[in-house]
């Protein structure tokens, strides 16, 4: 024992979910699964820990996230471990592990709790967990319509409509393309001029316009500016929005301020914006990714993929008033409620009958009084209560009620467990 008391405070940008919260979570959770079930994708898992050098492979020397935003420390082997920050090199690495017993195409998705070192803040914590959703082994653009598909379809799967977001999709390689052409051609300064189009949206024109004249100068800043502000689609965008438009999705638009901050990513690449103006904020964001398996050997595997964070669905959800009423937590449909210490026993025995054919069962051992145990299970979600004395232990005749009906049946356990609906 010690002096001082601890805190009860969860760690910073970390949360608790007590049944409430987790009972949301789980509804999340539960949504984001079925959807990508119903496009046939596979469900896989792996670690939070992985190796340091995971993250430091070339190719992501610029990333904000390798650098700054890690959990990284070593273990008592003297290994250099990583929190996982994003699922995406993890499943590069499972795949290319396995790459001569995998049939492609391959379909997998996961949800995995990511860590990032953040500054905690509406939809950024340090703690979160993402439903992540990849194609492996397809080069053609039928894989981009897929997943852009089956990210759209994640949200109309929670009761969303169309008009409540947009998909914003660009192209790094066009985007290397256009730079090569404007004379932007330090690879340096072109991530400098991605990086501020990542920031498109959180500033001002203004800002934007003197940023790009701090960068490449003023000339080149126009011809930067016009093509981020205007409308210029290649082929490969008309056909990626005129595709996605024959499976129904419309509310998808061209964008070349869409950065994305992983530089893995090799072509397509999206995000999906909640289009309300209290929420106004990226969703999800993914892309195509065709070298990431090559730092493991071997011919390159490419992917294609996304990650959707549970703290912004939350978000957009409340936004729009989504989130069903009837979330509950995992209370027990039936209590067994004792009316003093001596039925206790009696009463687990009672809960084990009913529980075999079935239903779930709990018992009320605390010492409030049976009329306060009784309210208590109606409000935590029971359906049915059987009060148990003395003259139930002795007769073994028991009495349910069902709460919302105030209906009574009385029978054995045996006969009380067929009639609970
Ligand atoms: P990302 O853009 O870093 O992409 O994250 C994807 C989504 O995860 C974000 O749109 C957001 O919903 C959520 N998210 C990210 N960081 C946080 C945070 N600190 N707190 C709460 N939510 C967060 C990736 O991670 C890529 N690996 C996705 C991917 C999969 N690309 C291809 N396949």
């Amino acid at each position: 024992m010690t002096d001082t008391q601890l805190n009860t405070d969860s760690y910073k940008g970390v949360r608790d979910f007590y049944p409430k919260e987790a009972a949301v979570q789980q509804y999340i959770f539960t949504t984001w699964s079925k959807t990508a079930e119903s496009f046939g994708f596979e469900r896989y898992n792996a670690s939070v820990l992985e190796s340091a050098e995971l993250y430091k492979a070339k190719g992501a020397e610029n990333e904000e996230l390798v650098h700054e935003q890690t959990y990284t420390f070593i273990d008592r082997g003297d290994r250099e471990v990583t929190l996982r920050p994003e699922m995406t090199p993890t499943v590069a690495r499972m795949v290319a592990a396995k790459r001569r017993e995998l049939q492609f195409p391959l379909r997998w998705y996961s949800i995995p709790n990511l860590f990032r070192y953040e500054r905690p803040q509406r939809g950024r914590l340090r703690e979160h967990w993402q439903l992540n959703c990849d194609i492996f082994g397809s080069d053609d653009v039928a894989a981009d319509v897929e997943i852009i598909a089956l990210a759209y379809q994640t949200l109309i799967d929670f009761g969303a409509s169309p008009d409540m977001f947009e998909v914003r999709i660009n192209n790094r390689a066009e985007m290397t393309a256009f730079y090569n052409s404007c004379g932007i051609a330090d690879p340096e300064k072109q991530a400098a001029v991605t990086r501020l189009n990542d920031r498109f949206h959180k500033i001002s024109p203004d800002e934007y316009r003197t940023g790009l004249v701090e960068l490449v100068g003023e000339e080149v800043a126009e011809t930067v500016y016009g093509f981020v502000t205007g409308e210029t689609s290649h082929p490969h965008e008309s056909s990626l929005v005129s595709d996605l438009n024959k499976l129904g999705i419309t509310n998808v638009v061209v964008d070349r301020s869409i950065a994305r901050g992983f530089d893995y990513y090799t072509s397509t690449i999206f995000e999906i914006f909640d289009k309300s103006d209290e929420n106004n904020r990226s969703l999800l964001g993914g892309g195509r990714y065709d070298n990431l398996t090559s730092m493991f050997g071997g011919e390159p595997i490419s992917g294609v993929g996304f990650g959707m964070g549970d703290v912004t669905m939350k978000d957009f959800l409340e936004t729009h008033n989504l989130l069903p009423d009837s979330i509950q937590s995992t209370a027990a449909k039936v209590m067994v409620i004792p009316m003093g210490v001596e039925q206790n026993v009696f009463a687990q025995q009672i809960a084990q009958t009913i529980r075999q054919a079935g239903h779930s069962v709990a018992t009320d051992f605390g010492t409030k009084k049976v009329g306060d145990k009784i309210s208590r299970a109606g409000d935590k979600g029971s359906q049915y209560v059987i009060v148990v004395g003395e003259d139930e232990v002795s007769s073994g005749r028991l009495t349910v009620k069902n709460l919302s009906t105030s209906e009574e049946t009385t029978g054995t356990a045996e006969e009380l467990a067929q009639h609970i609906q």
